[in-house]
């Protein structure tokens, strides 16, 4: 009976203990705040109300509401230089991984609609 005891303890601590990152996995979601700051040069191009294609005779998509684990995987591609659009690359290679976050965590809570 004691034995038990001495082995089921250290196992419940385990436990407690990897339930704690859990509640700070907020993080990862990225900060709107911060991203709206960086996004102002893409507007130059995504558009600015909106951000609706600003030039008619040039597909720019539209990336205002588009979902936030898109966002973040097309930005790190572009970075990677996984897509080669050689514009959007060197927008990609100008962001951290965290200012993706944050942008994808802006742009992901603007209405699409507009
Ligand atoms: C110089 C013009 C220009 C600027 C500035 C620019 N983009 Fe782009 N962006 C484009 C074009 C053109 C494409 C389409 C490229 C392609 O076909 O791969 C694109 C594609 C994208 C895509 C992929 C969309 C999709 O549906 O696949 C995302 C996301 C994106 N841009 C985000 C941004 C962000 C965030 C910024 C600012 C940090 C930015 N862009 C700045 C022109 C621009």
């Amino acid at each position: 009976m004691q034995k038990f005891a001495s082995v089921c303890r250290p196992a419940l601590f385990a436990a407690a203990l990897f339930a704690v990152p859990a509640l700070a996995a907020d993080v990862s979601k990225g900060d709107p705040k911060a991203g709206r700051a960086l996004v102002y040069t893409c507007g130059g191009c995504h558009g600015v109300t909106g951000y609706k294609n600003a030039y008619p005779n040039y597909h720019v998509p539209r990336i205002a509401g588009q979902n936030f684990d898109y966002l973040v995987a097309a930005l790190t591609e572009y970075k990677k230089g996984e897509r080669s659009h050689p514009t959007m690359r060197a927008q990609g290679q100008s962001l951290s991984d965290e200012d993706i976050r944050n942008v994808a965590a802006y742009l992901s809570s603007l209405s699409a609609s507009k």
